[in-house]
């Protein structure tokens, strides 16, 4: 079990650059499926979460090596695999999105009913949904669905839920809408940058994908995909995070190969919290030298700011000057953070998808239990800035999304450390395996 350990060191000052998105590159490399050609992918984050769904790919006789530069490259070596490995999927939510692609491309898939990070109701109906919306015969063996079609049919159809549009439901149907005869109109899509790009990607092998990054998105189905090359964006949750690292430890911290326009919510947060920000094209500073103001906002789906930003933002809130209140709609139960905070002194209370926070002085370091891949990233914010030393068990998840973290916010100052009761080539060889070594 990976524990991390951190003394509160003071402000974080530097400059780190930003990996490329996670959720994307899952979108892509699930999407790679329906290539005809080899797939290169550029960017993708070396994280257990990719590793996984490499592994994952393998049992779906896609071959999956990441190279020395970090690109990622994907070839299918037996197309006629269609039954998605139980354990892996279990592991991990995005890796239902090989659902669309296997019935669209092999027409016929077995995937079971996904696990992933705890944050609340996580239904699949959507997906579902769309997927028999575009001819799919869908139905559940054993808590695997089984989708089949000989030939999928452009539909127009409304994706969005009770809680809006759902992200990898809309990357799963219109992955599959691409080589579905005739036009999909897809109504409620998800308009997040992860999205975009995987439609862009789509696109440069032959897809024809418009309004993506609208609410409405039109796919003209193509009889097949190609290879290609791709560089996927940058991840604006990590990027979001280190700002937030920057802001939480009174610091000045620049975030390089960032696209600001991802995260403009979450940069007027940040705004209102009083912290200073600068932006180029491709970069972010945010520097802040007094205690934060307090703040409110709900996460929303995109242009909102980010669920996956709302707990790092807690984490702020804890020391701000005042009481800010902060709301998840997309996920109303994603606060397991809020106990772990409790117990470094931070003043939190809930109220049904409302976190309410008094923000105090100072934290003082306790042992905590990550819960989830950004409730452990909160946990390491709040650490960074509490007094003496913090204990975070089940770090694991934190790996399963952020890119050396560590080495990151260490760079900056921090002073972080994995698994301080082994020697340093425990440690190493401990570290999560990468794609390269699933591929193997
Ligand atoms: C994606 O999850 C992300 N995962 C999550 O990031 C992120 O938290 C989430 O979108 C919201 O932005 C990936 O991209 C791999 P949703 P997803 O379907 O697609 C409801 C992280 O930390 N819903 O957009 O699984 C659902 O309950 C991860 O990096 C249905 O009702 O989330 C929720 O309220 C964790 N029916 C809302 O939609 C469905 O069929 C949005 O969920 C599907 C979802």
């Amino acid at each position: 079990m990976d524990v991390i350990s951190i003394r509160g060191n003071g402000p974080l000052r530097g400059t780190v650059s930003a990996a490329g998105s996670k959720n994307a590159s899952l979108l892509a490399m699930a999407a790679s499926i329906m290539a005809d050609g080899p797939i290169a992918l550029g960017g993708v984050p070396d994280v257990t979460d990719v590793s996984t769904l490499a592994l994952l790919l393998g049992y779906l006789g896609v071959e999956t090596k990441r190279s020395a530069d970090g690109v990622v490259r994907l070839q299918t070596v037996d197309p006629s695999q269609v039954t998605a490995d139980v354990e892996t999927v279990s592991r991990m939510r995005a890796s239902f999105c090989v659902l669309g692609p296997l019935v669209a491309r092999r027409g016929r898939a077995a995937v079971a009913l996904p696990g992933g990070c705890r944050i609340g109701s996580r239904p699949i109906d959507l997906h579902l949904q769309g997927l028999a919306a575009l001819g799919a015969n869908i139905r559940f063996e054993h808590g695997t669905v089984i989708a089949e079609a000989k030939k999928l049919h452009g539909v127009e159809m409304n994706l969005s839920g009770l809680n809006g549009p759902t992200v990898t439901g809309t990357a799963n149907v219109l992955m599959a809408a691409t080589l579905a005869s005739g036009e999909t109109i897809l109504r409620g899509a998800a308009r997040e940058p992860e999205i975009v790009d995987l439609c862009e990607f789509l696109n440069s092998i032959g897809a024809r994908i418009e309004g993506a990054g609208g609410s409405t998105i039109r796919i003209r189905g193509v009889e097949q995909l190609s290879g290609g090359t791709y560089q996927v964006i940058p991840d604006r949750m990590e990027t979001g995070t280190l700002l937030l690292a920057a802001a939480i430890t009174g610091g000045d911290v620049t975030v390089r190969g960032a696209r600001p326009e991802h995260l403009e919510a979450l940069l007027a947060v940040l705004d209102d919290a009083g912290v200073m920000l600068d932006t180029g094209p491709n970069w972010i500073r945010a520097a802040i030298a007094d205690r934060p103001l307090p703040f409110q906002f709900t996460a929303l789906p995109y242009p909102g700011v980010p669920t996956d930003l709302q707990a790092q933002c807690t984490a702020l809130a804890t020391l701000a000057e005042g009481r800010s209140t902060i709301a998840d709609q997309v996920f109303p139960d994603r606060f397991a953070h809020l106990a772990e905070l409790s117990k470094l002194g931070a003043c939190v209370d809930r109220c049904g998808s409302t976190a309410i926070i008094d923000g105090v002085h100072r934290l003082q370091g306790d042992v905590l239990q990550a819960s989830d891949l950004r409730a452990a990233a909160a946990l390491v914010l709040a650490g960074l800035v509490a007094h003496d030393v913090t204990t975070i068990r089940r770090a694991h998840h934190l790996f399963r999304g952020y890119d050396r973290l560590i080495e990151k916010l260490n760079s900056l100052g921090a002073d972080v450390v994995l698994n301080p009761n082994e020697s340093e080539a425990e440690r190493r060889s401990q570290r999560r395996f990468s794609a390269s070594q699933v591929a193997a």
